[in-house]
């Protein structure tokens, strides 16, 4: 059955709900919210929405499911899966204007939140009072935290802290059909009933809009120590990884950059200067923290000792913030570069850690046999390796028929080695085709018979993780 058109009267509605200027129907905005970060795609919507609260997104809602209404619910649109493409037109549910920290508990350690604050907004506000939330994607300076709770997003920390689910106490969800409920409590244990707040987290607005948010927090470290570890081979690079957490050893941060990440970023961040030797295929930039320096510095030692095992070049400390961040930023901006320098696709491939290795060697070998070139870094220590493929000077045809191919090999591959498709990017529009490799039928019926209970006519996020 198709989706409503939506007519002038319907448009009358929405803006008696939210104010004229908050129902945006003219070309520059619908152009805006028609792309995410994701490669060059872009639908347009017919009406972008923008509610400044519950009551507002149950009424948007209401209309919506009554008059099967395609509804996309948007953050701030840095995802990369796709996830917030209006595929079916209808209404892009931005909420953007939801954006109020309603509560730090600091007796509870919990915090609660609207969707729409900026990820490192939330973390500063919290840091502030000595409190950490640790998920940090490299988007943080302007991704919310509807959408990383969205995607269960992850980021450098999560090596140590886990990723988003791990710090969801309770989440307000309004339902497809405007009826608002809340999904747990403000627990730090809950064995009551199914795990709803988990269901939600990850299921990419498929499910239900969530509309608050209630997060544990942690004592912020007190301090970190970071270094840049040069190798003369990518594949050591990605061995060295294992032995670290094998010696005892849990950095809060354990990221590999292949020399072509590196070299990219250097040139596309330009205030950021690193000497890279000839010789050096890849790095890791592994952080440790804590809140005893001497145990850091034994650490660290213990790190340069395993290294040298999987021959390493001379180790790089940042020994002051300024030094820490322009190592973070140079990392954090790798996604960006590549972007900047090719049409590119991003695979956000996963295995058990002790199997990066085997992952990067056949993401090499499939790229060899299918002709393209690949720049992959990433989260090493959660073995969560992002594959950007570079469509280069590769043909349109093989680009469009060719391609799609070797990446199937390469997802079955993450199979074999006991992964799977997405670490923390999600599966939206892009990966959907996909999911076969990773799941059976009866699996994936489970999951479709979820979405049918939550949303019975179909209206929420059309179009993604599943094939239609
Ligand atoms: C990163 C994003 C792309 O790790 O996930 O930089
Ligand atoms: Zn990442």
């Amino acid at each position: 059955m198709d989706y409503c058109v939506i007519t002038d009267k319907l448009l009358e509605k929405f803006r008696a709900i939210v104010g004229e200027k908050n129902c945006l129907t003219d070309e520059e905005n619908l152009r805006e919210y028609s792309h995410d970060e994701t490669e060059d795609l872009s639908f347009i919507p017919e009406v972008v929405i923008k509610p400044a609260s519950t009551e507002e997104v149950s009424k948007i809602l209401k209309i919506c499911n009554k008059h099967r209404i395609a509804v996309t619910p948007s953050g701030a649109r840095t995802g990369l899966s796709g996830g917030a493409l209006p595929v079916r037109g209808g209404v892009n549910l931005s909420l953007s204007r939801m954006n109020r920290i309603i509560e730090i508990d600091e007796k509870n350690l919990q915090a609660t939140v609207e969707p729409g604050v900026i990820n490192q907004v939330f973390h500063e506000t919290c840091k502030e009072k000595g409190l950490f939330y640790p998920p940090d994607p490299s988007s943080w300076g302007s991704s919310f935290l509807g959408g990383n709770l969205a995607l269960n997003a992850g980021g450098p920390k999560a090596v140590k802290y886990g990723v988003t689910n791990a710090y969801v106490l309770n989440l307000e969800v309004v339902l497809a059909d405007g009826e608002v409920i809340w999904t747990g409590a403000n627990v730090l244990k809950n064995s009551t009933g199914y795990n709803l707040t988990q269901l939600m987290v990850g299921s990419e607005g498929t499910l239900g809009i969530i509309t608050k948010a209630v997060f544990r927090l942690i004592p912020y470290p007190k301090s970190n120590m970071l270094m840049l570890v040069p190798f003369g081979s990518a594949q050591k690079a990605c061995e060295a990884v294992s032995a670290i957490f094998q010696a005892g050893i849990t950095p809060s941060g354990m990221e590999f950059m292949e020399r072509d990440a590196i070299d990219w970023t250097l040139k596309y961040v330009q205030d950021v200067q690193l000497p890279v030797g000839p010789a050096v295929q890849a790095h890791l930039l592994i952080e440790v923290d804590g809140n005893h320096e001497n145990e850091l510095v034994e650490d660290c030692q213990r790190i340069a000792e395993i290294v040298e095992g999987f021959e390493a070049g001379e180790v790089l400390f940042a020994d002051n913030p300024s030094d820490k961040e322009a190592l973070w930023k140079l990392r954090r901006r790798v996604g960006e570069a590549v972007k900047a320098n090719s049409i590119y696709k991003e695979e956000d491939t996963v295995v058990p850690r002790a199997h990066l290795a085997t992952l990067l060697k056949g993401v090499k070998e499939t790229g060899a046999k299918y002709g393209f070139q690949s720049v992959c870094y990433g989260h090493a220590g959660d073995g969560n390796l992002h594959v950007n493929i570079v469509k280069g000077d590769m043909s349109e045809k093989a680009w469009r028929e060719e391609l799609p191919e070797g990446i199937r090999e390469i997802f079955e591959l993450v199979k074999e080695l006991g992964g799977t498709l997405s670490g923390e990017h999600g599966i939206g529009l892009v990966q959907k085709g996909y999911m076969d490799i990773v799941f059976s039928e009866r699996e994936l019926a489970l999951q479709k018979a979820i979405k049918q209970v939550f949303d019975p006519k179909g209206i929420l996020n059309p179009g993604k993780i599943f094939n239609d």
